[in-house]
């Protein structure tokens, strides 16, 4: 996507030349970044530890402020938006998530509501619609008793991502949802991502350090490098044995399944010197 188009988006969601600086740090983390997030999309950021992924996502969310730079959001500067709007179209779900212990699952699940109430509004029964279908679209309503601090890790994100649903919004920002996820349990969140996107429209931002993964679910992939979008495009443009070494420093091979309509990265090794690999470069 161009800078231009990044630029004019009416609709959507896209960061201009944004600097994001934390306060203790001389050096800004991102620095002049332009991206533009495809509209009912998913988006995946890729990216090395510290390499500005959840920084980015937190910016085009609107939890940090950046240093120069504008966020659009559905055709207006994102800075218009009062709260309760952005928590109507927003739904963030961070790295770290903490909830206190004595909430059940659905107590978490109806705090999603707060931003569609009026103030001192008790419960309307479009409230418990909302978290109702929340509870049985992320696979947590047979949890919905469940103390959250009793949960196993995979329990605790369908918890949190049935909260976010329940706020239904527009835009989901997932930060590294499937980290700490045993296999099965990645495929259902990934799954339900894709439900969300496919059957509900959301547009989705999420961020993942398993490479395979990106390349089944990603509509467009945007890599990341020392703060900076080395590469952005489909999984076939940028899951490449050029790109993933520049990004990562990491040797790979791409290999084609043999119905030929999925690929696979296979990390190989660190560099090409260290890795004995035939064809590696
Ligand atoms: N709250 C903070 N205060 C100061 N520096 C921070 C803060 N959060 C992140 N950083 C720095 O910003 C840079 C980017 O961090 P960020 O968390 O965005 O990376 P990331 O790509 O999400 O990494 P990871 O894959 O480990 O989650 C790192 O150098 C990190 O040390
Ligand atoms: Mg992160």
């Amino acid at each position: 996507m161009s800078q231009e188009s990044a630029t004019f988006t009416i609709s959507g969601l896209a960061g201009n030349d944004l600097t994001v600086r934390y306060r203790q740090k001389q050096t800004p983390v991102i620095a002049g970044q332009t991206v533009a997030i495809p509209e009912g999309k998913i988006t995946v950021f890729i990216g090395p530890n510290g390499s500005g992924k959840s920084t980015l996502l937190k910016t085009l969310a609107w939890q940090l402020r950046p240093e120069m730079g504008t966020v659009i959001l559905d055709g207006r500067n994102i800075a218009e938006f009062s709260p309760k709007e952005l928590a109507c179209r927003l739904g963030i779900l961070f790295q770290e998530n903490s909830a206190p212990n004595d909430l059940t699952v659905e107590e978490l699940a109806y705090h999603g509501r707060y931003p569609h109430r009026r103030l001192f509004e008790s419960l309307t029964p479009e409230d418990s619609e909302a978290v109702e279908r929340a509870l049985q679209l992320s696979g947590s309503d047979r949890l919905r008793h469940h103390l959250i601090s009793q949960l196993s890790s995979g329990q605790k994100q369908l918890a949190w991502i049935a909260m976010l649903l329940s706020q239904s919004p527009k835009y989901l920002f997932l930060d590294e949802p499937t980290t700490f996820l045993d296999m099965a349990h990645q495929f259902e969140i990934m799954d339900l991502v894709r439900r969300l996107n496919r059957e509900l429209g959301n547009t989705v931002l999420l961020s993942v350090h398993d490479l395979n993964l990106a390349a089944r679910y990603a509509d467009h992939i945007i890599a990341l490098r020392d703060g900076r979008v080395v590469a952005e495009g489909s999984s076939e443009e940028v899951l490449t044995v050029e790109i993933l070494r520049e990004v990562f420093q990491v040797e790979t091979r791409i290999v084609r399944d043999l119905a030929g309509d999925s690929f696979y990265c296979v990390p190989l090794g660190k560099t090409c010197e260290q890795v004995s690999v035939k064809g590696c470069r």
